[in-house]
């Protein structure tokens, strides 16, 4: 299995990164800092997420006391909805930088597609924002090297060709949620053609995720035949859903705040399935999506029935 991908950018992107989403505070730090002691280099965040000054702590205090470099991190971060309009998207990456503690990030991403102004009474108000318009700022940070690399992350196929055929700088990486019961197959091959990297979040089909989110209640880790194949590997089903994902080509973004967990899905690239078991799991896909963002509908640019 591939540790690394590279990038249209040309850069290198470790294949498994450590998912930080509703991690914070102390117990964030925590396993953070154990995530690297076991050899995690690439860590996912974002500028919503609002934990950039736990994990910039952390790895300065590694960089500082000797114990990791810059160079062999991946940070990967994004600019929240809120702020898609150039002026904006500057002022969060500038922020998210004076956070993370480092001069630049590996790679920021467009976290969604769907804009929102804030008003003064703090409320929500959803606003068309044009996307060609992000990725002008997206540019200019990419053209100034404070992002290494940059991309999107839940955007429709037809979102990221108009990216394509408007920029010269494509987009080096797209996010999105990809597990066995929603394979992307159509976003997959789409961003192979272009040289497009693809990340899975919610590899193990987000678990832990409350009722209301989940279709059918169905629980990937649970499904009789992940559990077959894991017994056949000595492998546990959280292994061999990653351990498929990268098979296929992505780059994989597990999440756990438990550190028995963390381990876990460390090993999974020291091994793989056979052809066998790999067609027996794709052909579980049932294009369920556990984040279907209801909280979007009405958006004008929101669109429930496409694939992003
Ligand atoms: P926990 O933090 O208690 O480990 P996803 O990455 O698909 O969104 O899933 C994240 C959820 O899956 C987290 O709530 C996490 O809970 C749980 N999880 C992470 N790793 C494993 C694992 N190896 N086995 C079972 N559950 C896991």
């Amino acid at each position: 299995i591939a540790r690394f991908v590279t990038l249209n950018s040309g850069f290198k992107m470790p294949t498994l990164g450590f998912g930080t989403f509703m991690l914070k505070g102390e117990k964030l730090k925590e396993v953070l800092d154990y995530a690297l002691f076991l050899g995690y280099r690439h860590i996912d965040t974002a500028a919503s997420y609002e934990n950039e000054e736990e994990i910039g702590q952390v790895l300065s205090d590694r960089v500082n006391a000797g114990r990791l470099n810059r160079k062999d991190i991946f940070i990967t971060t994004k600019v929240p909805r809120t702020h898609l309009k150039k002026a904006d998207v500057i002022e969060s990456a500038q922020s998210s930088l004076a956070k993370l503690k480092t001069s630049y990030v590996d790679m920021l991403l467009v976290h969604h597609p769907w804009g929102f102004i804030k008003k003064e009474n703090n409320e929500m108000q959803f606003e068309h924002v044009d996307l060609l318009e992000t990725w002008q700022g997206f540019s200019t940070l990419f053209k100034s090297q404070k992002a290494h690399s940059i991309g999107v992350s839940n955007f429709t196929l037809e979102q990221i060709d108009s990216i394509l055929k408007f920029s010269d700088v494509p987009p080096a990486n797209v996010q999105l949620e990809c597990h066995a019961y929603f394979l992307q197959n159509k976003l997959k091959a789409f961003c192979d053609e272009h040289h497009i990297a693809v990340s899975a979040y919610a590899p193990l089909g987000a678990p832990n995720r409350p009722a209301p989110h989940v279709q059918n209640n169905e629980n990937l880790l649970e499904d009789p035949l992940i559990k077959e194949i894991a017994k056949s590997y000595k492998k546990t089903p959280a292994q061999v859903l990653l351990n498929f994902l990268l098979c296929r080509g992505f780059v994989v973004l597990p999440k756990s705040a438990n550190k028995d967990r963390i381990k876990e899905n460390l090993d999974v690239l020291n091994w793989t399935m056979t052809t066998k078991d790999y067609d027996k799991i794709a052909s579980l896909d049932k294009g369920i999506r556990f984040f279907r963002f209801l909280f979007m509908r009405g958006h004008p640019d929101f669109f429930e029935e496409e694939d992003f």
